[in-house]
């Protein structure tokens, strides 16, 4: 090939400069594309069900390249959580992936752990076999840290439980903010929560990492309740995942069948798929429709604690002091800080799943 380009490229000098510039063209296009490069990813994860299955559609998409996974406590306690994350590497012969603890509860309240919705070793009660893949002695968001100043730029963050880990590498370093990519997050929601009426779970579990993530200052994307509520895995995607075997089709297919049967007792028609979308977001974001606003985290509120509150119109009113009241003089803007998911091609999404675990 090199030959080739060389040959033509010295025959060029002695055609009229257009005609060359033409063929020089035509035959850079005739040349292979260089491999697309995948987005480098860390996957910071509770897991949790829907992790699992997050987990294994990051590992089997070559648009990714997940370069660490981090562990936070949410779904189960941090120990169990690190445990299911080096199971899960380990079914998937990906020991070359570092696997590390992170905080070991959020930062200002108690841990809420959900065995109730994630079986009670928080993967769907599927016992993995011991992991082969061992445990890398980094703090994980020291890990954060150290990936992203040695690829700035390059990684992107994707989030799947509480936000404690990433908002305390900001705090340590805030110099990863610039040097980020970008954060794609499953968390919050702009039309009420599934915890209680206002706060989805990742968001509920630590609000104030959270508000540290969201005004963070670098591009964020929030992949809400808004898709994962659309997005439900019913059976006849179970069905689709059930022809066909391997250990990670067959790991996922037993955690699938889990949550539908779940979700069927609260009689809904499948199971929401939360985490896999932020995974799916980061892979194709044409997946989904986007709205930038500025969204801050209710951390006080008696009733809305954990809310992500969404300025839709981009707008606040001014009021200001006169005597002994406030008077509207105006609006100012705001500035959107999230692109926040509206809307999700359910479908596509969830074929492009099924497609990347089957047979796996
Ligand atoms: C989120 O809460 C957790 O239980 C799930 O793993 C997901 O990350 C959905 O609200
Ligand atoms: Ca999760």
């Amino acid at each position: 090939m090199k030959i080739l380009r060389f040959v033509g490229v010295s025959r060029f000098r002695r055609l009229k400069p257009s005609v060359s510039a033409l063929l020089l063209m035509c035959l850079l296009a005739a040349l292979p594309l260089p491999a697309f490069a995948a987005k480098k990813i860390i996957f910071d994860t509770d897991p949790g069900s829907d992790d699992a299955l997050a987990l294994m559609l990051a590992l089997n998409s070559p648009e990714l390249d997940v370069r660490a996974i981090t562990v936070v406590p949410g779904n189960v306690t941090a120990a169990v959580g690190l445990e299911n994350a080096l199971r899960m590497v380990s079914l998937a012969n990906r020991c070359d992936i570092p696997v590390a603890a992170g905080a070991q509860h959020p930062l200002f309240q108690k841990l809420i752990t959900a065995e109730f919705w994630h079986g009670k070793n928080g993967l769907a009660n599927v016992e993995l076999a011991p992991s082969k893949c061992k445990v890398d002695s980094r703090f994980g968001p020291d890990l954060i840290i150290q990936l992203v100043h040695a690829s700035p730029h390059e990684i992107t963050l994707v989030p799947v439980g509480p936000l404690t880990n990433i908002a305390l590498a900001v705090e340590k370093d805030p110099s990863i903010v610039p040097l980020v990519k970008e954060v794609i997050l499953m968390g919050g929601s702009i039309s009420g929560g599934n915890v209680n009426a206002a706060a989805e779970a990742n968001i509920y579990n630590d609000p104030e990492a959270a508000q540290i993530v969201f005004q963070g200052g670098w591009p964020l994307t929030m992949v809400g309740l808004e898709v994962g509520d659309k997005a439900l895995f019913t059976q006849k995607y179970l069905d689709q995942l059930g022809q066909t075997h391997g250990p990670i089709n067959d790991f996922i297919y037993a955690v699938a069948k889990y949550l539908v049967n779940l979700s069927g007792t609260f009689g809904s028609p499948g199971a929401p798929m939360y985490d896999p979308s932020a995974v799916a977001v980061a892979i194709d974001p044409t997946l989904v429709k986007v709205q930038e606003m500025h969204v801050d985290v209710e951390t006080r509120g008696e009733f809305t604690r954990g809310e992500t509150v969404g300025n839709r119109h981009g707008m606040v009113e001014r009021n200001v002091l006169r005597g002994d009241r406030y008077v509207i003089e105006g609006v100012d803007k705001v500035s959107p800080n999230a692109k926040v998911c509206v809307d999700v091609d359910a479908d596509r999404f969830l074929q492009l799943f099924v497609s990347r675990i089957r047979g796996k």
